[in-house]
């Protein structure tokens, strides 16, 4: 298995590169069976989730080239319209080939994703909105059996409540080749859902009102394939953000790279510049200068334009670091908190309760031995190791690999003391 060992009190200095998105990724990859041929998607991080999206579409009898960060997808022959248990259950997202294989293929057994680190985090919006398109859906075996009568659905309307990003890209993957019009109702609007939808358009679907609550579709016969670009990911840019606020020299700007600014969202840029960190927004990049002393602002999330909830465990890290007490709340996913317990562990001074955590900042952090639990725990655990006097030794890093490529390389070009490590999780650790 494997670890990250940081040395904390480096500084981080220069440049940092920004990834391409992982939560547009997949569901560019779900498109890509739509249409018959060989699609191109450029800019796909290598990932442990875009790596398992490649294989639900080997399953589904499509074949994947991955070279570097082009994928050639094949799906001239979806010969298995099925997504096994093995693998959404180590991917929620691979639940998106239940709209994916009925738009391509009129029918799909596609598993229920079963638990998660934190949740509930239901499926029912994806299944009651496919259904309200003319899909048949059965249970079998912890299976979602659908079909499309006379093997192409009718189309049809769907509120969501809430708004749901997953919900809105299976309904239109479904949507898109259906007979007639579709409409969904408090639609998602993240920048995740608009880019998909451009690739939906060059693909010839007929879509209105995208990155509005309201999007209608015209069903098309069928889609032609395309060769498409993923844009950077905005959580890494945030995550990366908070760490120049932090770590950054006081007065020295860090230059984050492969930026677009306004997939952040008008809320996150706001707060961020209330902590007194200065920030400075290019074509491409993002200046961020930390400052003297760093102000403590208290965050709510919600869905877009909102604070982003997979910033929230980072911006904890943040709050530990400003003088005066703050919170954060989410109202996503309430208890999206297991990284709390491993921040105690490192002196972090913080409390949750229900679906808010009480941050008392300026307590200094010692580094630890402490274990990830999911994606973005695990990212605020390398924060706060960043900042913390001693090592800190973050174990379980695969679930660090699902969202973010080569980090610890990024930061050691950037003037963090990192690096990974092979390690047997059950042998005693080294004598004091
Ligand atoms: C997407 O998950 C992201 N994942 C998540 O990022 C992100 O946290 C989440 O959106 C919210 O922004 C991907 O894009 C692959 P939702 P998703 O459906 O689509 C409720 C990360 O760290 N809901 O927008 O699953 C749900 O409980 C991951 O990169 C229902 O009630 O999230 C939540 O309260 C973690 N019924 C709210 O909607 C449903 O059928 C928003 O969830 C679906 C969702």
């Amino acid at each position: 298995m494997e670890k990250l060992v940081i040395r904390g009190g480096r500084k981080l200095k220069g440049t940092l590169p920004v990834g391409s998105s992982k939560n547009t990724a997949l569901p560019l990859m779900a498109a890509s069976i739509l249409a018959g041929g060989v699609t191109t998607l450029r800019h796909i991080p290598v990932l442990r989730d875009t790596q398992t999206f490649s294989h639900v579409l080997r399953v589904a009898g499509a074949f994947v080239d991955v070279e570097g960060h082009q994928l050639t997808i094949d799906a001239t022959r979806i010969e298995f319209p099925e997504a096994p248990y093995e693998l959404v259950k180590k991917l929620r997202a691979s639940f998106y080939m239940l709209g994916a294989l009925l738009g391509r293929c009129g029918r799909a057994r596609v598993s229920l994703p079963g638990g998660c680190a934190w949740g509930p985090r239901p499926v029912n919006l994806h299944i009651e909105g496919i259904k309200a398109l003319g899909a048949t859906i059965d249970l079998d075996e912890g299976d979602i059996v659908a079909t499309a009568p006379g093997r192409r659905l009718a189309g049809g309307s769907f509120a969501l409540e809430p708004s749901s990003v997953g919900a809105t890209v299976n309904i239109l993957l479904a949507a898109v080749t259906a007979k007639g019009t579709s409409r969904i109702e408090n639609a998602a609007i993240e920048p995740d859902v608009v880019v998909f939808c451009e690739m939906l358009k060059a693909m010839g679907a007929r879509l209105a009102g995208v990155g509005t609550r309201t999007i209608e579709v015209e069903g098309v016969d069928s889609l032609t394939r395309v060769n498409f670009a993923n844009c950077p990911d905005r959580i890494e840019l945030g995550t990366f953000m908070i760490a120049a606020a932090i770590s950054g020299t006081p007065g020295e700007r860090v230059r984050l790279t492969n930026a677009r600014a306004d997939h952040l969202g008008e809320e996150f840029l706001h707060i961020f510049r209330r902590t007194g960190t200065e920030c400075v927004i290019g074509d491409t990049t993002i200046d961020v200068t930390a400052p003297e002393v760093l102000q403590p602002v208290s965050v709510t999330t919600s869905i877009y334009p909102g604070f982003p909830t997979d910033l929230q465990a980072q911006w904890t890290v943040l709050l530990t670091q400003a003088h005066g007490t703050s919170t954060v709340t989410d109202t996503v996913y309430f208890d999206r908190f297991n990284h709390i317990p491993e921040l105690n562990r490192m002196g972090v001074q913080a409390r949750v309760e229900n679906n808010t955590v009480t941050v008392k900042g300026g307590s200094v952090l010692k580094g630890a031995r402490v274990m990830s639990t999911d994606l973005r725990a695990s990212v605020s655990l390398v924060l706060a190791g960043m900042v913390a006097e001693g090592t800190t030794h973050i174990g379980r890093i695969y679930h660090l690999d699902r969202g973010y490529e080569r980090l610890e390389s990024k930061l050691a070009a950037a003037g963090i003391d990192i690096e990974r490590v092979q390690y047997d999780e059950f042998a005693a650790p080294p004598s004091r």
